[in-house]
């Protein structure tokens, strides 16, 4: 009886353990994220690195950054995005900072990233009746 007891106390223990080191982890994740929208461009919205520049030259003369902002595509279909703007909107040859441009947006907005602009969720919501 005494030894389960035992088990028991130990596996809680272990429980907890594991609990706390899974909420420290979220906290780090937080803390990350806030980084990250710290490292962004207030005027397009574009994430700040050293391609940034270039990409903003590049990207943002024919259209908004939202455009960019609001797809999450891998490096192939940026790719392909960039053709057929060449094809049917006389975007020009990106010549070497083709390759930058490639790697700024794989890098920032590739299909597991989540939307900046997303909204956070909503808190503290107050339903009401619909009236007839
Ligand atoms: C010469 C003008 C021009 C430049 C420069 C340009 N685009 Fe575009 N792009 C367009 C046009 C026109 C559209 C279509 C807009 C629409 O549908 O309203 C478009 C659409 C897009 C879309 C939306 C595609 C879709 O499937 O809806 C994305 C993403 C995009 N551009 C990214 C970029 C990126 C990244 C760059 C830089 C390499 C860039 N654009 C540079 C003209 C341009």
């Amino acid at each position: 009886m005494k030894t389960t007891l035992l088990f028991l106390c130990v596996g809680t223990l272990a429980l907890c353990l594991a609990a706390t080191h899974r909420q420290g982890s979220m906290v780090a994740k937080a803390s990350s994220s806030v980084t990250l929208a710290d490292s962004i461009d207030k005027e397009t919205g574009l994430v700040l690195d050293s391609n940034f520049m270039l990409v903003k030259a590049q990207c943002t003369s024919c259209h908004s950054p939202k455009l960019i902002l609001q797809h999450r595509f891998t490096r192939d279909e940026w790719l392909s995005k960039i053709r057929w703007m060449q094809r049917n909107h006389k975007l020009w040859d990106l010549g070497e900072s083709e390759k930058s441009v490639l790697d700024y947006l794989a890098k920032h907005y590739a299909p597991s990233q989540s939307a900046y602009s997303r909204r956070e969720a909503l808190r503290n919501i107050k339903w009401y009746k619909l009236e007839k």
